[in-house]
C-alpha cells in the first residue's frame, strides 16, 4: 500500500512544514463515551489514506481529556511505529479544571496544559501548541511568552493560534517574531455558512506568511447529505453533548443543503466531498481539518480531492444558494 500518493500535500505558509490537505480532528467520537475500536479503526483509516495530521485539544473528550487519553493508546497500538510520519497538535485555553489557573491564555495555564497533554498522549512534544482562544484578560505577550517557551523547552515544535481575527493574529505573529519563534498556523472556523475569514483574516494570514487550517468545514455535519431527511438517532444533533443541537437543523437551512447536495451531484460528487473542497479553494488554506463518526465519512471526504476544480458557473450558482 502507498499511503501517500493520494493525498495532497501543501505548505504550511511560508514555514519548512507540510500538512496533508485534509486533516482529521478529535473533539467528537474520540471521548471516554465513544467506542475505542471505532476510533482505532477510523485512525487507522485516516493514515494509510495519508492523513498525517491529527488535531486534539486539552479539553476533547467527553469527558475532557479523554481524546487525548485515547489518542495516546492509539499512538501505542494502531499508530505505533510512525511518530515521525505524524503532526500531532494539541491546544489550551477553554476552561479544564477547577480555579483561576484551569482555563484562558495565563503562562501558568498554558504550560501546566501541556503537560498534563503530553502525559495523557505520552509523548515527549507535540508538533504543534496552540493558545486555543484569545484571552483579553492575559497581556497577549504573556501567552505568546508561553508558547514561546514551549517550543524553546522542546515540548512543541511549532505554535500556532485558534480563533484569532486578523489583528489579534498580527499581534501574536509580531509578538512571537520578537522572540525569535514563528507563528506557523491559525485554525479558524470556516464553512460554507460561516465566511468570515474570507475579508480580513485570509489575506492577513497570506501576507505574513502564516498557514490556515479551518475546523468544522463541514459545519459540524450539516453541509452533508446527513440530515436530509430527519436527524440520524446516531448523528452529532442528536447526541446530548456537544454544540450542535437538533434546533439548528432548521427547515430554512435544509432548503439550502438540499439546494447544495444537487449542485454536488451535478458534480459527481456527495455534498460533503463538494463542501470540502470548496473550502479548501475560498478560504486559500493549507488544510481542513474534518470530524468523523466512521471511517466511512473519512473515505468519502478524502476521496473530495479527485474533483477539486469549479467552474465559475458552479461557484456563483453556490454563491446564489448561501446568499439566498
Ligand atoms: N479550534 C477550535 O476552537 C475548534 C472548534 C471545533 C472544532 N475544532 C477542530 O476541528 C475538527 C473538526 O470539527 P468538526 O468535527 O466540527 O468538523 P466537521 O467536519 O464540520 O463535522 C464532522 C461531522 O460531520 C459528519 N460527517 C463527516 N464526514 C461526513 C460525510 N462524508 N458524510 C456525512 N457526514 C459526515 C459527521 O457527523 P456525525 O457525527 O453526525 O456522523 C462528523 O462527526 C475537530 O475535531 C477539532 O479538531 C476546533
Amino acid at each position: 500500500m502507498n499511503r501517500y500518493s493520494e493525498m495532497i500535500y501543501n505548505r504550511c505558509g511560508r514555514s519548512g512544514l507540510k500538512l496533508p490537505a485534509i486533516s482529521l480532528g478529535l473533539w467528537h467520537n474520540f471521548g471516554s463515551v465513544d467506542v475505542f475500536s471505532n476510533m482505532q479503526e477510523m485512525a487507522k483509516t485516516a493514515f494509510d489514506l495519508g492523513i498525517t495530521h491529527f488535531d486534539l485539544a486539552n479539553n476533547y473528550g467527553p469527558v475532557g481529556g479523554s481524546a487525548e487519553e485515547n489518542f495516546g493508546k492509539i499512538l501505542r497500538t494502531t499508530l505505533h511505529g510512525h511518530r515521525d510520519e505524524l503532526i500531532i497538535s494539541t491546544k489550551a485555553g477553554y476552561g479544564m479544571w477547577p480555579g483561576p489557573y484551569g482555563d484562558g491564555g495565563s503562562r501558568k495555564y498554558m504550560l501546566a496544559s501541556l503537560d498534563q497533554s503530553l502525559k495523557r498522549l505520552g509523548l515527549d512534544y507535540v508538533d504543534i501548541f496552540y493558545s486555543h482562544r484569545f484571552d483579553k484578560d492575559t497581556p497577549l505577550e504573556e501567552t505568546m511568552g508561553a508558547l514561546a517557551s514551549a517550543v524553546k523547552q522542546g515540548k512543541a515544535l511549532y505554535v500556532g493560534v485558534s480563533n484569532y481575527d486578523a489583528a489579534q493574529t498580527r499581534r501574536a505573529y509580531e509578538i512571537l517574531k520578537d522572540m525569535g519563534v514563528t507563528l506557523l498556523i491559525n485554525q479558524p472556523c470556516y464553512n460554507m455558512l460561516n465566511r468570515w475569514i474570507e475579508p480580513e483574516l485570509v489575506p492577513t494570514l497570506e501576507e505574513l506568511g502564516v498557514g490556515s487550517i479551518s475546523f468544522s468545514p463541514l459545519a459540524q455535519g450539516q453541509l452533508t447529505d446527513r440530515y436530509l431527511k430527519g436527524i440520524p438517532s446516531d448523528s452529532r444533533a442528536a447526541k446530548p453533548w456537544g454544540f450542535l443541537k437538533e434546533k439548528d437543523i432548521t427547515p430554512e437551512k435544509l432548503a439550502k443543503i438540499s439546494k447544495l447536495n444537487e449542485i454536488a451531484a451535478s458534480r459527481g460528487q456527495t455534498l460533503a466531498e463538494m463542501a470540502l473542497v470548496w473550502n479548501l479553494k475560498q478560504g486559500r488554506l493549507t488544510s481542513v481539518l474534518i470530524g468523523a463518526s466512521r471511517p466511512e465519512q473519512i473515505r468519502d471526504n478524502v476521496a473530495a480531492l479527485k474533483n477539486r476544480d469549479f467552474t465559475p458557473d458552479e461557484l456563483s450558482a453556490i454563491d446564489a444558494v448561501l446568499r439566498g
